[in-house]
């Protein structure tokens, strides 16, 4: 029998078709000024499906923002492969957007036009941008604010701009490196459920990094656990937590659980 008519093969198949995005044995060495290396990332494997919501959690300097980068085309591994849709990857591509820990949006120019700002840069027609802008800052509660300016706006309301930017040319892949870090626990909360909202309205694939047990477990399909020195993959977490999600789901005991478990594979010492 051909390998691939093996029972296992097909069944292994059905569980996990195509991954959307693919990561083999990417392995990432940085010199450092003294002449030693660190190694960032220490042969990752893990695949993502189409749709899917996966958060990365772990320490600092596990390499959760350059497992980011080298999915975003930002960097490329010092050995190993990453495939988008069966592509490999071998810069910045149009069905990823990036939102980081800092919105950075440019102070001079008004909500809508830093949210139209990629239309600019990949040279997409400016009506049906600034359009799309405006249906974006919708989506994200922003519908307001589109010509007010980077300082008239809450930290929040800075971060929900970045997503719409991101957002902007309908990448399949959001990819989002402690979006919430700077934000106080409140806004955080609602900034989470508000993601997600746009998550499921929009069916976008989407890589989630924070240090925030609870929110890495609240949004996610599964949660990614990484160890530092060398950075890798210590446990992939299926969330068998139900949809829709709402804030109460964290008051269960079944939440609870799941996070201790978190907590333990973090050695952390306390809750967060
Ligand atoms: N360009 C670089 N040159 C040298 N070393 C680097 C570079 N980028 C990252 N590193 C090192 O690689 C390791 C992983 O860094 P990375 O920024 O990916 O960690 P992280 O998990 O995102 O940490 P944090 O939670 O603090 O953001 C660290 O030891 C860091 O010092
Ligand atoms: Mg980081």
């Amino acid at each position: 029998m051909p390998a691939d008519l093996h029972p296992e093969a097909v069944t292994a198949a059905v569980r996990n078709p195509d991954p959307f995005i693919d990561l083999g044995h990417v392995r990432q060495v940085f010199r450092t000024q003294s002449g030693g290396e660190v190694v960032a990332l220490d042969d990752v494997n893990l695949q993502i499906r189409d749709g899917e919501f996966v958060s990365v959690l772990g320490p600092s300097g596990c390499g959760k923002s350059t497992l980011m980068r080298i999915i975003g085309g930002l960097a490329s591994p010092t050995s190993g492969e990453t495939r988008i849709d069966g592509e490999p990857v071998s810069g910045p591509s149009p069905l990823v957007g990036m939102v980081f820990q800092q919105p950075a949006l440019f102070p001079w120019r008004s909500v809508l036009r830093n949210v139209t700002l990629p239309a600019e840069v990949l040279k997409l027609p400016k009506k049906a941008a600034e359009e799309r802008g405006k249906e974006l800052l919708e989506t994200v509660g922003l519908g307001h604010a589109t010509h007010l300016y980077p300082y008239e706006l809450s930290g929040g309301m800075q971060q929900r701009a970045g997503i719409a930017r991101a957002l902007l040319h309908d990448p399949k892949i959001l990819l989002m490196d402690e979006p919430f870090g700077a934000l106080d626990a409140l806004t955080r909360e609602s900034m989470g459920l508000e993601l997600l909202r746009v998550w499921e309205s929009t069916k976008k694939t989407v890589v989630f990094v924070t240090h925030s047990v609870n929110e890495a477990l609240f949004l996610a399909d599964r949660v990614v656990v990484m160890a530092a020195r060398p950075g890798r993959i210590a446990e992939v977490h299926e969330v068998a937590l139900p949809r829709p999600r709402t804030l109460d789901l964290m008051a269960t005991a079944e939440f609870s659980q799941a996070a201790d478990h978190l907590r333990q594979l973090l050695g952390a010492k306390t809750g967060d």
